[in-house]
């Protein structure tokens, strides 16, 4: 099958014929239907994040069922799914707790499938699955409790955000800080996830959302999404901007959805008293975040991450699922961009360009 390898950081992806096994015990094979152009990947091209090489990356998908394992009961051949980048072994104490998104072996096998193996190789050489789910190529073999069932109404390059950048950005806001009606909110990073943020909090009937973005693009196109008001923190200090907004008091929610050390502290500094500060974005690894010791406490301030939108999957994707077709998220407007596989390059090129909302690799 055609797949887009990365074999080396800073290089552009390959695009090749690689093999497929056939699914094992527990696993499905899936036709590939769309893939999302999500800022994770970009970390692993560029080395701000490590993953074993050569590798296929893509972890935002969806498809159709081919053919299942032996011992598959979740889902039959024909099914349309959306792929989870972390499937969850449901035994560990991570998934006992009911925190599934940090599956402990799902952690421990990595790029691996849960049994440690590689299902996609070259020439004898093994490729490793980005979130077991390497969806940048035409078919995956993903692990059964990574496929999430999902209604054929649904189009395929929607039912893939459904994969990532919804349940992350959405459950951000819903599971995570759990936002609270009336409440300010402030979201720094305006992008795929950033706007999903952005709907999570206008779910939770937030009475402020404030997009902030260093483009003024991402800021108009932040409106349709649920804004009510833009900061350009290129222009000016985004923190004073979101205090004259909220009557010098600070949000009281704030969301963190790029990734660095500075967007970090202008999101922890921009919090109310008693504030809480969501870090969603994924910075380079070994960085280190500061604020200010004596705020936190005097101020009461609670910082916390959130992985996957604190989202489980196989519970809250239909959730999420159910809220799109009932129209209470805007997804239609959220996908803006459709490439082919051949322009998977292209795609990152012009998400680094900062163009707006998100774009899909869409396969026929
Ligand atoms: N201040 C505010 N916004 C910024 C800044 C800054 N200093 N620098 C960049 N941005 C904005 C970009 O202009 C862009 O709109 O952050 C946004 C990032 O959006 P995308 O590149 O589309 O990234 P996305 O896929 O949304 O992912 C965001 O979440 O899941 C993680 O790994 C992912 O770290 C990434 C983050
Ligand atoms: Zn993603």
């Amino acid at each position: 099958m055609k797949a887009a390898v990365l074999y080396e950081t800073k290089q552009p992806l390959v695009l090749e014929d690689v093999d497929l096994d056939e699914p094992k015990a527990g696993e499905v094979l899936v036709k590939v239907g769309a893939a999302g152009i999500c800022r994770s990947d970009r970390h692993f091209m560029h080395g701000d994040a490590r993953i074993n090489l050569p590798a296929i990356l893509g972890h935002e998908g969806a498809g159709t069922v081919e053919r299942v394992g032996p011992g598959v009961t979740l889902t039959k051949p024909g099914d349309q799914v959306i792929l989870s980048f972390v499937p969850a072994c449901g035994r560990c104490k991570s998934c006992l707790a009911g925190y599934s998104n940090l599956c402990d072996l799902h952690m421990a096998t990595g790029p691996f499938m849960l049994d440690g193996t590689c299902r996609l190789h070259k020439n004898g050489q093994d490729i490793h699955h980005m979130g077991k789910v390497a969806c940048f190529a035409e078919y995956a073999v993903v692990p059964e409790t990574g496929c999430i069932p999902v209604s054929a109404d649904v189009p395929m390059d929607i039912a893939a955000m459904i994969g990532c950048c919804v349940p992350t950005g959405v459950g951000a806001a819903v599971y995570s800080a759990q936002v609270q009606p009336g409440s300010t909110v402030a979201v720094v990073g305006c992008g795929g996830v950033g706007l999903n943020v952005i709907m999570g909090a206008k779910l939770l009937n937030a009475a402020k959302i404030i997009a902030v973005d260093i483009r003024e693009s991402q800021l108009e196109f932040a409106m349709k999404f649920g804004a009510t008001h833009s900061v350009n923190a290129s222009d000016r200090d985004p923190v004073a901007q979101v205090k004259e907004l909220t009557g010098g008091l600070g949000a009281d929610y704030t969301f963190e959805v790029f990734g660095s050390a500075e967007t970090i502290k202008a999101a922890y500094d921009m919090s109310a008293k008693r504030g809480t500060v969501t870090v969603v974005g994924i910075a380079p690894m070994d960085t280190e975040a500061s604020f200010n010791a004596v705020d936190l406490v005097r101020n009461e301030k609670t910082i916390r991450g959130t992985y996957y939108g604190s989202a489980r999957s196989r519970n809250d994707m239909p959730a999420m699922v159910e809220l799109y077709l009932s129209g209470k998220l805007n997804l239609d407007d959220l996908v803006v961009r459709h490439y082919g596989l051949d322009q998977i390059n292209q795609a990152y090129d012009d998400m680094d360009q900062g163009e707006v909302g998100r774009g899909a690799i869409v396969f026929d």
